[in-house]
């Protein structure tokens, strides 16, 4: 790993302290590396071998950041937006990271798992239309499913006359209500499946990614890092 200067790890590591206030910081003495106070900015250390504490708390080295969102309706999958509220504009201060987007979209009024990260290696994997990494969405519908809609959706079916999608699994819950898996991601693909087979999707949330599940400790909204079993199963996908 590359030697970084003690100024930069701190503040890119800890995105709510800039530059300037990392110095300060090393100024007042309140940053120790390997245990030993440390007052010089340009000091260069190992980020993977080092262990640098502020204030004596500890700080956790991430090259990336992985974050599981759950997102509220009205809310959309962009960086920047003119007229909406982004999905990063719902991350708390320590969440926020310069490079950071939204790995996969969900539409604006649908709810659920969205994964951020600087990755782009991983973020390339899940948004690449051969990777297929299978995802789940919670379904509900104006009117109930008819029990051949199944093997339907299993078969490969045609949506708008023309696109033909993969196979994707559907499991009926209640007469309204269903679990879809996708293997990959149409424009407003589940909302249009289901328009061909005359019915309508009331309700979509995005409940899994690969092997990892929405956290229901999560309220809408809100957000947390991926755990290291969690992102290595979406990193071996
Ligand atoms: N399918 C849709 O129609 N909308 C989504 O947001 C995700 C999948």
């Amino acid at each position: 790993m590359p030697l970084m200067r003690l100024d930069k790890f701190i503040s890119g590591q800890m995105p709510s302290v800039s530059r300037n206030d990392a110095k300060e910081l090393l100024k007042q003495g309140l940053v120790t590396v390997d245990g030993v106070v440390e007052k010089h900015y340009d000091f260069k250390l190992d980020p993977e071998k080092s262990v640098v504490a502020v204030s004596g708390n500890v700080i956790t080295y991430r090259e990336y950041l992985y974050i599981m969102l759950n997102k509220p309706s009205g809310v959309v999958c962009a960086v920047k937006d003119k007229i909406s509220q982004t999905v990063m504009e719902l991350l708390p201060p320590e969440l926020r990271r310069p490079g950071l987007f939204p790995a996969g979209r969900l539409d604006k009024d649908s709810v659920g798992f969205v994964l951020l990260t600087d990755d782009g290696e991983l973020a390339h994997k899940m948004l690449s239309p051969v990777s297929h990494v299978p995802k789940k969405y919670f379904v509900r519908l104006a009117k109930p499913v008819p029990e051949s809609v199944p093997e339907l959706f299993r078969s490969g079916m045609t949506i708008d006359g023309k696109e033909k999608c993969l196979p994707a699994e559907l499991e009926i819950l209640s007469p309204r209500e269903c679990f879809v898996t996708l293997h990959e991601g149409k424009y407003h693909q589940i909302k249009r499946m289901f328009q061909a087979t005359g019915n309508m999707v009331i309700y979509l949330k995005r409940i899994a990614i690969g092997g990892v599940t929405l956290d229901d400790k999560l309220s809408e909204g809100e957000a947390r890092l991926l755990e290291e079993n969690e992102i290595k199963s979406l990193i071996s996908y």
